[in-house]
């Protein structure tokens, strides 16, 4: 156990944390910020992680829960973690409504890494948290780490359930629900099941964070030399998929049913061969709005690196179709099937 006393403990991650709301980012503070942030977690918890059931993902039928561990290391995603924290804060500042405010975190991984230095920063009289995660041993250190801090005194509720299945008392909707379970790709994890659940039953007016997430069909230059990423080299063809309050409350009632049954439509994008030319790959690019202006663009996270999905030959002579279409199942994920169709001359 650290040898700082409680009320040491958290004024240290108030200062470690402030890095992270500074302006303009200073890749280097964020850098030291993430390391200080991720070893005062880890001396509070006094929890190896690194252990079986610590690396063990759930499986769910429609994806994956990470294991404790991998939870953890989400915080070291640096510019991951300052938008959504940032975010956070400033969408509690633009929140109209009279005190309390309440947040709704749905997987808070072991340290509640994205609420936590916001509860260290807002009186306890001016927001309440229902904070929710799946898999228990992370909950367990979670329980542990609010005690640790003396956060009693605050309004926290721990809710150990399924954020894809937890209904929501209609006396107390939050008016902001964070969620960061997805990886590039919005591939295994349970973001989309996750947010359908919630923005199913809740007002039209509650902010989600992020606002909105958007995957694109892309193409990558040949000539990126030295295998450095260079965001000039990558450009995009056309969206495919979009997670937002917007493209999910679909004001038409028989699209909003297929939704909450999470049934996507189905899309076909064709790209002529002129249109390939100087191009090596075809990929799926993500992009985060964490909130307004809060924005994570391809490759600045691990949560938008582009995915490969099929090399274009130097001499293609072809038109490719991609038939695409975003599926919930045990491993949720963009389904793709690539076309080419050779021209005739
Ligand atoms: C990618 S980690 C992120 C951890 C932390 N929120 C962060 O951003 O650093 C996702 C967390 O969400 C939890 N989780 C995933 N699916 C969930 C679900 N359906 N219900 C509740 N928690 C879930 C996982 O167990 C994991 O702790």
């Amino acid at each position: 156990m650290s040898h700082l006393s409680t009320i040491d403990l958290k004024k240290e991650l108030v200062r470690v944390t402030s890095a992270y709301f500074e302006e303009p980012i200073d890749y280097l503070k964020l850098s030291n910020a993430s390391t200080d942030y991720k070893s005062l977690l880890h001396e509070i918890s006094g929890q190896n992680m690194d252990i079986e059931k610590g690396r063990n993902d759930i499986k769910n039928e429609n994806g994956n829960a990470l294991g404790t561990f991998w939870a953890a290391l989400c915080l070291e995603d640096a510019l991951r973690t300052r938008q959504f924290i940032k975010g956070i804060d400033r969408a509690i500042k633009d929140t109209k409504k009279k005190a309390p405010i309440h947040i709704m975190y749905a997987g808070t991984g072991p340290f509640a890494t994205l609420i936590l230095p916001l509860i260290l920063r807002y009186p306890k009289e001016d927001i309440t948290y229902t904070l929710l995660e799946i898999n228990p041993f992370t909950y367990s250190v979670l329980q542990n780490i609010i005690s640790k801090l003396d956060l009693e005194e605050y309004d926290i509720t721990l809710v150990k359930d399924n954020a894809t299945t937890y209904q929501i008392a209609p006396e107390n909707t939050p008016d902001i629900i964070i969620s960061e379970t997805m990886q590039s790709g919005l591939m295994k994890e349970q973001q989309v099941p996750i947010f359908i659940n919630l923005m199913s039953q809740v007002p039209y007016d509650t902010v989600f964070i992020p606002e909105k997430i958007e995957l694109h069909l892309g193409l990558k230059k040949t000539d990126s030399l030295d295998g450095r990423f260079l965001k000039e080299h990558y450009t995009d063809v056309e969206k495919l998929f979009e997670v937002s309050k917007e493209s999910m409350f679909a004001s038409n009632p028989s699209k909003k049913q297929l939704i909450k049954k999470g049934s996507f439509a189905k899309k076909k994008t064709v790209i002529k061969e002129e249109t390939l030319k100087g191009y090596s790959h075809l990929l799926i690019n993500t992009y985060i709005q964490v909130y307004k202006d809060l924005k994570i663009d391809i490759n600045e996270s691990g949560l938008t690196v582009p995915i490969f999905i099929r090399e274009i030959p130097n001499n293609n002579q072809s038109t490719v179709t991609v038939d695409t279409q975003y599926v919930i199942s045990s491993e949720p994920k963009l389904e793709y099937t690539i076309t080419l169709d050779t021209v005739v001359s």
